[in-house]
């Protein structure tokens, strides 16, 4: 099988990491890729958003599945405009990946089908986000309704900084806060069957003990030993079926990679955010732990053969990724710093470039994740954070709390 895989993130280098250990996978391309994923894949340049351009790249290179990463794109239609080539494609459809695209179209389909999620208000005036910051109270969780790359929502006990996040971004969900522990479940689904992978917890905030503003995620672990048993069957009926269920309905199914993000409140699981694609640094854990060759896997889900698929397989033991993210993340990061430990084992590459001279360097925020298995949570952080002992930039930062609640048994939820 030849695959060809959108993106340049960190997620696109862990999943061309899956992909390429696929032994059905006998090519892999990259598009545009970055320094890491070119250690097993061979790269190609494109736009990523651009539909014709992506769709004229996989017929090129004769893909016979093509997997896109980020959502831009997807929202931008290229899963599209492959399918109109006659090319299997991993991803939904731009009407599909509104599910991420808009929070207020997330919202509605949320409520239309019923599912459990914060109670909210759709509003531009700035009287109207008054009274729903007033109607809500605080913490006030103000949501840019388009894309944001993971930093359009301001969760604050501060009115005047919800008020002035709500001015920035025009349109904006003003909703209730859930508090609770947060999950993401990652759904494959061809828009009919769907088949969850291991929830994994992210870690948004950019500071030990959660301090500090959200950022697109510092670091990730999985399994989560302290989740209820029934977790998992409980999202697929209150969240999932009903949710691509409205999705055929509406004509628009779904097929591709949901990621349900959740808060386990009092009431039970709660939808936090719907996103069309796989989570970043989520990813990074759960695939180190999925036994299962991905690619098949995710043709599968594109070509509409799931249910045929025979159950998916793990690896014992557990996975931790760390990110070390550029000198002032998640405000303007610096980069054109270089980097030195990057090509260890278990370095992922998000936000790196080759300098003319070849040298590696920052190009992005969350530049690297590095990620460790081990026969529990304590084995798995001992070993990623001495991989992160092992990196240098200048100036960076990352957490050196991920996993440890967890490890240490205290991470609970409320009742
Ligand atoms: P999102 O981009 O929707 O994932 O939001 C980013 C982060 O903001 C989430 O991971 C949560 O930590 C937080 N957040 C968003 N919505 C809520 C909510 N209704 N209640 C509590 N925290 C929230
Ligand atoms: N880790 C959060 C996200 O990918 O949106």
């Amino acid at each position: 099988m030849r695959v060809l895989l959108i993106g340049s993130g960190g997620r696109e280098h862990a999943l061309a990491v899956s992909l390429a250990s696929d032994p059905a996978v006998d090519h892999l391309i990259a598009a545009p890729g970055n320094p890491g994923i070119a250690q097993v894949a061979s790269l190609r340049p494109v736009t990523a958003t651009d539909p014709a351009a992506v769709a004229d790249l996989a017929v090129e290179v004769a893909a016979d599945l093509v997997v896109v990463g980020p959502e831009a794109p997807l929202v931008a239609g290229v899963a599209d405009a492959v399918r109109a080539k006659g090319i299997a494609c991993f991803g939904p459809s731009g009407a599909a990946a509104q599910l991420e695209g808009s929070k207020e179209f997330a919202k509605d389909v949320m409520a239309a089908a019923g599912v459990p999620t914060a109670r909210y208000r759709a509003c531009s005036a700035p009287d109207e986000v008054r009274a729903a910051l007033d109607e809500f109270g605080p913490p006030y969780v103000v949501k840019n309704d388009a894309l944001a790359a993971g930093k359009g929502v301001v969760v604050t006990s501060s009115i005047a900084d919800a008020l002035a996040h709500a001015a920035d971004c025009g349109h904006v969900v003003v909703e209730e806060f859930l508090p609770g522990p947060e999950v993401s479940l990652f759904v494959v689904t061809d828009g009919t069957t769907a088949v969850p992978l291991m929830p994994a917890q992210d870690f948004k905030r950019v500071g030990d003990d959660d301090a500090g503003p959200n950022t697109g995620g510092m670091g990730a672990y999985a399994p989560l030993a302290w989740t209820p048993d029934d977790l998992v069957e409980r999202v697929m009926r209150e969240t999932v079926e009903p949710t691509l269920a409205e999705m055929r309905s509406r004509g628009t199914a779904f097929a591709g990679l949901l990621y349900v993000g959740l808060a386990l409140t009092a009431d039970g699981p709660k939808v936090i955010e719907f996103n069309a694609r796989f989570g970043d640094p989520e990813t990074q854990v759960v695939l180190s732990l999925l036994e299962t060759p991905l690619a098949g896997l995710l043709r599968a889900a594109a070509t509409g053969t799931l249910a045929a698929h025979p159950p998916l397989t793990w690896r014992p033991g557990a996975a931790i990724t760390v990110v070390v993210a550029s000198h002032n993340y998640p405000g303007t990061p610096r980069t054109g710093d270089v980097i030195t430990g990057a090509e260890l084992p278990g370095v992922i590459h998000a936000g790196t470039s080759r300098r003319d001279d070849g040298a590696l360097i920052s190009s992005g925020g969350r530049v690297l994740s590095v990620t460790a298995t081990g026969e529990d949570l304590t084995a798995a952080r001992t070993a990623a954070y001495a991989l992160v002992d092992e990196i240098t930039l200048d100036g960076s930062h990352h957490r050196t709390d991920i996993a440890l609640k967890a490890a240490r048994g205290e991470v609970t939820v409320p009742s």
